[in-house]
């Protein structure tokens, strides 16, 4: 059941997307960053628009523009994310957590731009833990006794211990939103060269209610919309 969502499946309905790879910084200039392009966080914008949703965009930097007619926040590092995050949740029907957020942080940043000449030795950066906002956002939705449909995304790769829609499937009970929308990315480099900053995805989407994983690909607009008509099903079913 994929296809473009009917014109005005999500009239009236307020959609929060988060899109684009956080930055981390070390020091003025320099930042820990990641691969993720937001191309198909902007494609859900698009779509969410496109069936007559009111969306605000909540973006990390991305390699495209932002759409037209989106309220658009822009943010940079995971603090900043979760704290925008968590204020617009309060008023939003869905929340789709597309953004690649950052798992760590640098302990500390420096004020000044680090120098060679102030480590005698190679330096070590020290990493602590991001707060996971996709968790936030559940727990919150409960804590509010808010009626909320909650979306998240994973790239897994399958190894020895397990396949990558087994890590998928834990994924989503330990994070309790309702659907996560799955890329199977490979091992090794080609594998996430298959996903990152291209224009076309190939997903699977699971149901926290144990209802039948839907695939979906294409251009990231046609996932987009086949993750948009599943959320449109899912309103219109209550
Ligand atoms: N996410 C989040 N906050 C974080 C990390 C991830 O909200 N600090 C969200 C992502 O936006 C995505 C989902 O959680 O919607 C899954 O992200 P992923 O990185 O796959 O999950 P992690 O729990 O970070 O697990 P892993 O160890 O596999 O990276
Ligand atoms: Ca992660």
């Amino acid at each position: 059941a994929t296809g473009a969502p009917a014109t005005g499946a999500l009239a009236g309905v307020r959609v929060l997307i988060t899109a684009g790879g956080t930055r981390e910084p070390l020091d003025p200039v320099r930042y820990l960053g990641n691969k993720s392009s937001g191309k198909q966080g902007v494609a859900l914008a698009e779509a969410a628009l496109a069936a007559g949703a009111s969306v605000t965009l909540i973006h990390a930097p991305m390699e495209v523009p932002a759409p037209a007619g989106a309220t658009i926040q822009r943010i940079e590092t995971a603090l900043e994310l979760r704290s925008a995050t968590l204020a617009a949740a309060a008023t939003a029907d869905v929340v789709i957590m597309a953004a690649a957020v950052a798992d760590f942080r640098p302990a500390s940043i420096s004020s000044g731009k680090i120098k060679k000449r102030d480590n005698v030795d190679d330096p070590v950066i020290t990493l602590v833990r991001n707060p996971d906002i996709l968790l936030e956002v559940v727990a919150h939705r409960a804590a509010q006794n808010q009626q909320q449909l909650i979306v998240g995304f994973a790239a897994e790769t399958g190894d020895d211990q397990g396949d990558a829609r087994s890590y998928a499937e834990q994924k989503l009970r330990r994070k309790g939103c309702d659907l996560l929308v799955v890329n199977e990315v490979g091992p090794g480099d080609s594998g996430a060269e298959r996903v990152f900053g291209q224009d076309t995805n190939q997903v699977e989407i699971l149901s926290l209610d144990g209802a039948s994983p839907v695939q979906s690909g294409g251009s990231k607009r046609e996932v987009a919309d086949a993750v948009v008509h599943l959320i449109a099903q899912r309103l219109s079913t209550g």
